[in-house]
């Protein structure tokens, strides 16, 4: 989809990935409706052009109102980026059940709620994207992350359910799955803390700017999974292929991390 005039409403917008990408579509001519929590990083990132709707989109009226402000300033959304995401580093079978709640209304039904109410305008139009950013966490369960996987695995599950019935109505929905990315993304999680040995893979990670990047092309070329970076694809193959060699070594990874080695 070519992105310049189009409306983009990006959630997660007020740092991290979803600030990169406000840039990255910004750029490309498009017009923006931002949302977060934080109303100050969010004029920021607009730059007093875009609109900016702060709220907690894990309620329902928070989502209701970021789609009707943008449809009364704009008329339509091409664009969803459903960016907004949260982690929790505590392992499954301790895991407050309050705070895993919490994280699957941000990751997976916050996504669902806010594609259902920009689909009516789409479906008229027979024309719209739909992006969830998931994580390669969705694809292969990362034991120091493991309900966060979950809940990422769940948002793949969404995506695709809705590529198939959305096809027909000219609508695409792209799976973005980063790998590391450097933002704020481990200091705001839910609960516990990233394992001490995790500092050492920083130096596999991509900015925030990169991912923004390949999610700006991936609506372009309407991609059905954006993987960054792509050398994600070579783990994510080996767990598909070998699922019980990959929990070993990732049992490995998760004992050495835990020891900060
Ligand atoms: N960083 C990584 O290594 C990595 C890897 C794979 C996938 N991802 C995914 O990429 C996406 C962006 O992550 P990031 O790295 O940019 O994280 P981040 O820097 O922590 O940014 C998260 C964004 O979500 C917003 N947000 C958090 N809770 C919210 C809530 N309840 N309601 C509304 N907005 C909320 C935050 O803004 P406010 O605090 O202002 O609300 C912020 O704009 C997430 O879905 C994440 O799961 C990240």
């Amino acid at each position: 989809m070519e992105i310049s005039g189009k409306v983009v409403l990006i959630t997660g917008a007020s740092e991290g990935v979803g600030a990169a990408c406000a840039e990255a579509f910004r750029r490309r001519g498009a017009r923006l409706s931002l949302a977060a929590r934080s109303a100050s990083r969010l004029e920021e990132v607009g730059r007093g052009e875009a609109l900016v709707t702060p709220g907690d989109l894990t309620e329902a009226d928070v989502r209701r109102r970021v789609v009707e402000r943008t449809l009364e300033r704009f008329g339509r959304v091409d664009i969803l980026i459903n960016n907004a995401g949260v982690g929790l580093y505590v392992a499954a079978s301790k895991a407050p059940l309050e705070a895993v709640r919490r994280m699957f209304e941000l990751n997976v039904f916050a996504a669902l709620e806010l594609a259902q109410l920009v689909l009516p305008g789409m479906k008229e139009r027979h024309s719209g994207a739909i992006v969830m950013v998931s994580s390669i966490a969705g694809r292969m369960t990362l034991p120091w992350l493991s309900l966060y996987s979950a809940s990422k695995a769940a948002l793949d599950s969404v995506a695709d359910a809705l590529r198939v019935e959305l096809k027909p109505d000219g609508i695409g929905v792209t799976t973005v799955a980063p790998g590391y990315v450097t933002t704020g993304f481990q200091s705001h999680v839910l609960g516990g803390r990233p394992p001490a040995g995790l500092a050492r893979y920083q130096r596999f990670a991509i900015s925030a700017g990169h991912c923004a990047e390949a999610i700006a092309r991936g609506v372009e070329r309407n991609a059905r999974t954006v993987m960054a970076p792509r050398s994600g694809w070579i783990a994510v193959l080996a767990a598909r292929l070998f699922p019980s060699f990959t929990d070993r070594q990732l049992a490995r990874i998760n004992r050495n991390l835990e020891q900060g080695e």
